[in-house]
């Protein structure tokens, strides 16, 4: 497993120095670099050693026909190429789903800036797309606490305001408010959800802590508490106004989390162990299951994750189109090489460039990927055009979003953030249990 020794000191993952220090690839929720060679050069991320370290399971073709043939619906492109990748006992919500048993879909986002950027839309993006296609509850959690403990200079007024801003952002992305309760963690812990937490940290050994986070003796206490505030998310009985008041029902009701690979090892992971050691009143806890997407690289390379802390090595969904655009031609790292001559003869690499990484993502069209794809490799599509491109399709992509973005009013967020009953239930095979 990944663990790290800095953890304490660092609130987001910074783009790891040219260090000439060889380290191992480091991937948990506060780090995340590939691995620095001898050259001190930092390798693209390797997800397939990542499942192997994780433990977690690959999706498949197999998986793939089966969510078709379940859900009637075919694959999302993040699912169809790859981009949401691997999971931990999704085919038990697909058997769920079938047997019209409750599920319900949970996500969140740590509030540490003022805006999102185009990253953190793709666990959003697929979280609404899951929404839709299974038409169940989602609980959106603002770890604005985190934000807090994790950072030596931020203060709480800070993150609260970045709470409402970036609910704003995640609303725009198109949630239902029927079925969506988004909370903070400064304004909703208390009840049930705080019985949950006190209920799961009881089961965490500080030895269990350090080892999943690398905290250390000088970590504050705050931060070595925190993994039990968002484990404690997953389990429905921390949502009585949805769920209902019954715990011996609400426990085995299981969550689905989709997140980026960061977010694994440590509070689901940690959850879904402690989730397999408790009963209530004999009734045994549902243990979350979780589907991961790869990273949204850094414009800097596909060595670490685009990260809101530093901001020349994000896209935000703030930025205006001349942003986007400078951003894209002055850092978004090429796998073009050095001359014109030479690219026409050995062409491109795209399993490292940038731009074309992200039409990977944003670029929903299959054979219009594929066709940039084939000339760039050949050599007759050249680095500036394939810039030209991405820039183009991010710059649509965002222009979209501040549309919806810019009527998400103050109004708005306070429905999404009121503590009330949801209403969901369209899948004709649903059962009130
Ligand atoms: P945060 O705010 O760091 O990230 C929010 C979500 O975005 C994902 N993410 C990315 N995905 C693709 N490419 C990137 N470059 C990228 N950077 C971030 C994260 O994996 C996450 O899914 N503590 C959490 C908040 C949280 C949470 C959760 C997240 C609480 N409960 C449950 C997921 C699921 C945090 O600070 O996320
Ligand atoms: N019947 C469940 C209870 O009493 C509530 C419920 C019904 C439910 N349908 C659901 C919960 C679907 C989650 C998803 O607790």
């Amino acid at each position: 497993m990944a663990t790290n020794t800095n953890a304490a000191s660092l609130d987001e993952s910074p783009i790891p120095e040219p260090v000439h220090k060889q380290q191992k690839q480091t991937i948990d929720p506060y780090n995340v670099s590939g691995e620095v060679g001898e050259d001190g050069i930092v390798k693209a991320i390797d997800y397939n050693k990542l499942v192997d370290e994780f433990g977690t399971k690959k999706i498949d073709d197999e998986l793939l026909a089966r969510f078709e043939r379940v859900t009637g619906k075919r694959p999302h492109h993040f699912l169809r190429r790859g981009i949401v990748f691997s999971h931990r006992d999704f085919e038990l919500i697909l058997d769920r789903y079938e047997r019209g048993e409750p599920f319900f879909l949970y996500t969140g986002r740590g509030p540490s800036s003022d805006s999102v950027h185009v990253g953190h839309t793709i666990p959003f993006e697929f979280t609404k797309w899951l929404q839709d296609t299974f038409d169940v509850p989602l609980i959106i959690m603002l770890t604005d606490d985190e934000k807090y403990l994790f950072s030596e200079k931020r203060t709480i007024e800070e993150v609260q305001g970045y709470c409402t801003s970036n609910s704003k952002d995640i609303i725009a992305i198109g949630f239902d408010p029927a079925k969506t309760f988004i909370f903070s963690d400064f304004d909703y812990v208390g009840g049930a959800f705080y019985r949950n937490i006190v209920r799961l940290s009881k089961h965490i050994t500080l030895n269990q802590a350090r080892a999943i986070f690398g905290f250390n003796e000088s970590s504050n206490i705050g931060r070595i508490h925190f993994g039990s505030i968002q484990g404690a998310t997953s389990w429905a009985s921390s949502f009585p106004h949805i769920f209902g008041e019954d715990e011996t029902k609400t426990v085995g009701i299981p969550a689905l989390i989709p997140c980026a690979i960061d977010q694994d090892p440590a509070d689901f992971r940690m959850t879904r162990d402690v989730s397999a050691r408790l009963k209530y009143k004999g009734k045994p806890y549902a243990k979350p299951s979780l589907i991961h997407s790869l990273f949204l690289p850094a414009l800097q390379g596909p060595g670490t994750k685009m990260s809101a802390s530093i901001d020349e090595s994000a896209i935000f969904m703030k930025d205006t189109p001349n942003q986007i655009k400078n951003k894209i031609n002055k850092y978004a790292f090429s796998g073009g090489k050095v001359s014109v001559e030479e690219h026409r003869s050995l062409g491109g690499d795209t399993s490292v460039d940038v731009a074309f990484q992200y039409l990977r993502f944003f670029l929903e069209d299959d054979e219009e990927l594929e066709r940039i794809k084939g000339e760039y490799e050949r050599g007759e599509m050249l680095t500036g055009e394939l810039k030209a491109i991405c820039i183009r399709e991010l710059q649509t992509y965002v222009a979209a979003f501040q549309e919806r973005r810019a009527k998400v009013s103050d109004e708005i967020v306070k429905e999404f953030m009121a503590t009330r009953p949801l209403k969901w239930g369209g899948n004709p095979r649903a059962t009130i249990v």
